[in-house]
């Protein structure tokens, strides 16, 4: 097969990785890719806000099968576009992908479908009204935009003046245009995330192996919220009745709801959850793989990628197995300082040749150029430095070991990934 991958971040590239390696696949593609990405794929510009030039790019490179990173593609609706010309592509149909696209569309949808998630406070187009309503709140709430906002969109408020603020900014200001058009106001809920994500082909799915993010830009959980620092992946982040838990509870139930509706779930979705004292409950839905999440999962899939996104092409998943290696992942992203505000591009990256066949490590790249053999930063995050190892400690030395041989000017990353966990012995913790 001819893959095209559409993307250019370390979700695109961990992709890239592991489909050179399946025995299917004769050649890679990626649009538009970044400066590591071209190293194992053949890049090729491209705009993705054009679903119609994206088709038009595959059709021309005799491409078999298409696979969408990012959201925005996928919202405006990339999949119809490719059905309708006969071409087979990963990734959901615009219907579906609205449960990324509008948070409000998921909530209503939860909410109808009896499905575990924070209770809602109140829906808004007016500032005056929801400042009204937040009068009356106990803090923490949560306040969510209900467009894509390139994962800025979300507020924790620890009180009202934050929230007003958030209000003003949203409603007022305009900040997000019209995806900040109407507002979810939303109960706090409490515990750890987890990342949960499932493969479709619309009449069966199967779960990858579950992973945890850290959103925040700080040490400690503080700061604003970014795309995510880094993520980590490994056996017994959720006993066997938890995950039964989500995949009965949640996962098949909204599934099944979709296939009845006639808008069958093709491709990932991304269950965003809050494992709280009463059960695990839904935060958001991704159509897509989650990204840094990607870069811990993809180095743990002992299986063809290649064969098992053709069989989603199929309908064929229900025929396949997921087998996983027992190995632990750490994925440490290396952001430009500023990041996710204001931050500087072009420095040169040092050190790569460092960690250049460690066995266990593997560089992924977000946001990087290429000139000759030297690369630049060009994004706010920029590595995902990712290892794997026999426990979730060994996993987190070595990255951190290889983090700790790159270097660029204003270089940042978090220290403390997947470092709770390690503290605790038995990582279970529901
Ligand atoms: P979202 O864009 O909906 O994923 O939200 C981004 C982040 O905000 C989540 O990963 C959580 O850390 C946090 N968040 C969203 N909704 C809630 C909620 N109801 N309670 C607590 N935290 C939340
Ligand atoms: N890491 C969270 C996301 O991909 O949205």
């Amino acid at each position: 097969m001819n893959i095209l991958v559409i993307g250019s971040g370390g979700r695109e590239h961990a992709l890239v990785w592991k489909l050179c390696r399946s025995s299917l696949v004769s050649k890679v593609w990626c649009a538009p890719g970044n400066g590591g990405i071209s190293q194992q794929a053949e890049c090729i510009p491209a705009n993705l806000a054009d679903i119609s030039a994206l088709a038009d790019l595959a059709e021309k490179l005799r491409i078999d099968l298409t696979v969408v990173g990012p959201e925005q593609p996928l919202v405006d609706g990339i999949a119809d576009e490719f059905e309708s010309r006969n071409m087979r592509i990963t990734g959901p149909s615009r219907k579906c992908a609205q449960l990324e696209g509008s948070k409000i569309f998921a909530k209503e949808f939860l909410e109808r479908h009896n499905i575990p998630t924070a209770q809602v406070y109140g829906i808004f187009t007016s500032g005056t009204d929801a400042a009204k309503r937040l009068e009356n709140l106990n803090y923490p709430v949560v306040l969510k935009a209900d467009g894509l906002c390139g994962g800025k969109g979300v507020a924790v408020s620890k009180s009202y003046s934050e929230a007003v603020d958030f209000v003003d900014r949203l409603l007022r200001k305009r900040e997000f245009g019209s995806a900040g058009g109407r507002l979810l106001i939303e109960e706090a809920l409490e515990g750890r995330e987890l990342s949960f994500i499932v493969l479709s082909d619309g009449q069966d799915f199967l779960p990858l192996v579950p992973t945890r993010d850290h959103k925040r830009a700080f040490d400690g959980d503080l700061g604003p919220n970014t795309g995510g620092m880094g993520a980590y992946s490994c056996d017994g982040m959720i006993s066997s009745t938890m995950e039964a838990e989500i995949r009965d509870g949640i996962v098949k139930p909204i599934l099944t709801v979709l296939t009845r509706n006639g808008c069958p779930y093709r491709g990932f979705l991304y269950f965003g959850l809050m494992l709280t004292p009463t059960g695990p409950k839904v935060l958001e839905f991704n159509c897509r793989l989650g990204d840094p999440e990607t870069q811990a999962i993809v180095p743990r899939m002992d299986f063809d990628l290649g064969d098992v996104f053709a069989a989603v092409a199929a309908e064929k998943l229900g025929t396949k197995r997921l087998n996983w290696s027992p190995a632990a992942s750490v994925c440490v992203v290396m952001a430009s300082r500023g990041y996710p505000g204001r931050y500087v591009t072009d420095k040169e990256i040092l050190g790569l040749e460092n960690v250049e066949g460690v066995p266990s490590v593997s560089v992924f790249h977000s946001g990087t150029r290429r000139d000759k053999h030297t690369y630049y930063t060009s994004s706010g995050r920029v590595l995902g430095v990712t290892a794997v190892g026999e426990t979730l400690d060994a996993a987190r030395r070595i990255a951190y070991d290889a983090v700790h041989r790159i270097d660029f000017s204003g270089c940042r990353y978090r220290s403390d990934i997947a470092l709770a966990a390690c503290l605790v012995a038995n990582v279970g913790e529901d």
